[in-house]
């Protein structure tokens, strides 16, 4: 027999640790772009359906898997279903966390990059966001600062997931955690503070529905399955290493709650900041801001011109650049996890050979700023491409066949045995949550996303001008 499977020191690590995974650049870096291109409240609104209707039963399904198999994202498929159909879809997670890391590492390169310009008081000579910007393009035009920054971040967080589970993504997540948390909620308050911050909260706050189409609602549905690390089985691996005496539906409810939390206050910190000094992404023609550049160009401009800024840009891009390590932690760890369960790898020469190989991935998002900007894939760049193919296609797919595998696979009455186990306390009061999460899985979940899937490729398209 193999050595026993590790363990969480307990239910509020392992909460800590998903809530980790789940918060990160996507709720501080992602969240605000991608809300701003796409109408701001109504685009939240839609986000925050998909988190309940969606997110909600997925991560529960993908956390009990996970716990009852106590295997990896590709082990879990198998342990229940003997076909190598359904071993490929675990595979397809796995290669997603590639895909996902590849341009993931850039970015929280440049938020690592940006505690070391915080320190050298690179942002105190700007006065408008456009100076913030000229700085930040002539960063990312360099490939050796990209390489170094890229390089730096993906070392740390390779640190964590080398000594397991409990000493080191459990231990790390439970002191990182709640500082971003604190830090944040700072930012908001001095971003509601601000002058003209009133426009920035009727942006988030009043829907205005003629901005939404269909992509709309992928992007709605991509960013929920980012932001909460669905769709590829980081739940299933971080699962793995729970106990059944854990209640399984609270746990996914803390997590959920942490991550929208967390997302809407970036949002709020964020957008007073931005329409405080008039970048408006309808009305200044600003649209150049709603990109992958946006909080890099805003937030040292906001705090250039408060006090304490100095002390604040340190702490804000050391915050996020925790996020994003906490959340790198989990990606690499899906892929760890099936090197060391399938292939008995030992974990630290897994982590090792996965790092180099992530950053290897990693370079051509890089360079997609600078030496290959002009290479384009579909009109993308690569990092455009990873950025939008795992997001919107690849998470959300995996999403629609976890469900499928729930009700079809493992069956209901099977999984909601699992399901109960460590929650009887909840249930016996609650026993609707089952029959709606029964619901949502078998009919709401896999319709809706398959919908989305089906628009977002064209086909809906397609067949709507057969009739
Ligand atoms: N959820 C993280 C964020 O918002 C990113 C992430 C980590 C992720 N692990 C994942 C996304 C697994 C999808 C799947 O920044």
């Amino acid at each position: 027999m193999a050595v026993k499977r590790e363990q969480w020191g307990s239910k509020a690590g392992f909460v800590l640790a998903a809530a980790g995974s789940a918060i990160g650049l996507g709720n501080i870096w992602k969240f605000p772009y991608v809300a701003g291109q796409n109408g701001g409240a109504a685009f939240i609104i839609i986000f925050l359906l998909c988190i309940m209707l969606i997110g909600l039963p997925v991560v529960i399904a993908e956390i009990l898997l996970g716990r009852k198999t106590q295997r990896n994202a590709v082990g879990a498929y198998k342990a229940i279903s003997k076909s190598n159909w359904w071993a490929a879809v675990g595979g397809m997670g796995v290669l997603t966390g590639f895909l996902i890391l590849s341009f993931y590492c850039v970015v929280a390169g440049w938020s690592l990059g940006y505690v070391i310009e915080a320190v050298k008081g690179s942002f105190f000579n700007f006065e408008q966001p456009v100076q913030a910007g000229v700085y930040f393009n002539q960063l990312i035009e360099n490939p050796v600062w990209g390489l170094g920054t890229l390089f730096a971040i993906l070392a740390i967080s390779m640190v964590f997931v080398f000594f397991g589970i409990k000493k080191g993504i459990e231990r790390g997540s439970k002191v990182l955690m709640p500082l971003l948390f604190v830090l944040l909620l700072a930012l908001m308050i001095r971003g509601l503070t601000l002058d003209g911050a009133g426009a920035g909260v009727k942006f988030i706050l009043k829907p205005d529905w003629s901005k939404v189409n269909a992509n709309t609602v992928l992007e709605a549905l991509g960013q929920a399955f980012f932001t909460l690390s669905l769709g590829m089985g980081a739940l299933i691996t971080y699962g793995s290493y729970m106990e059944s005496k854990d209640n399984v539906p609270t746990a996914a409810l803390q997590i959920l709650t942490l991550d929208t939390l967390i997302s809407i206050i970036a949002g709020i910190a964020i957008f007073t900041s931005v329409f405080a000094f008039g970048l408006n992404p309808e009305e200044s023609g600003g649209l150049k801001f709603y990109d992958e550049g946006l909080i890099f160009q805003v937030i040292p401009v906001v705090f250039a011109s408060m006090p304490g800024g100095y002390i604040f840009s340190i702490i804000f891009f050391t915050l996020l650049s925790i996020a994003a390590i906490t959340s790198i932690m989990s990606l690499l760890e899906v892929v760890v996890a099936y090197f060391v369960d399938e292939r008995k790898w030992k974990r630290r020469k897994a982590v090792l050979l996965i790092g180099l190989f992530a950053l290897m991935m990693s370079v051509p998002s890089m360079l997609s700023f600078n030496l290959l900007s002009d290479m384009k894939l579909f009109g993308q760049t690569f990092f455009g491409m990873t950025n939008y193919l795992s997001s919107n296609v690849m998470l959300p797919l995996g999403g629609f066949l976890i469900s499928v595998f729930i009700f079809k696979v493992w069956g209901f009455d099977k999984s909601e045995a699992e399901l109960k186990l460590g929650a009887e306390s909840t249930f016996s009061k609650y026993y609707w949550f089952i029959r709606t999460w029964k619901f949502l899985i078998k009919y709401v979940a896999p319709v809706l996303i398959f919908i989305v899937l089906l628009n977002s490729i064209g086909v809906l398209k397609f067949i709507t001008k057969l009739f």
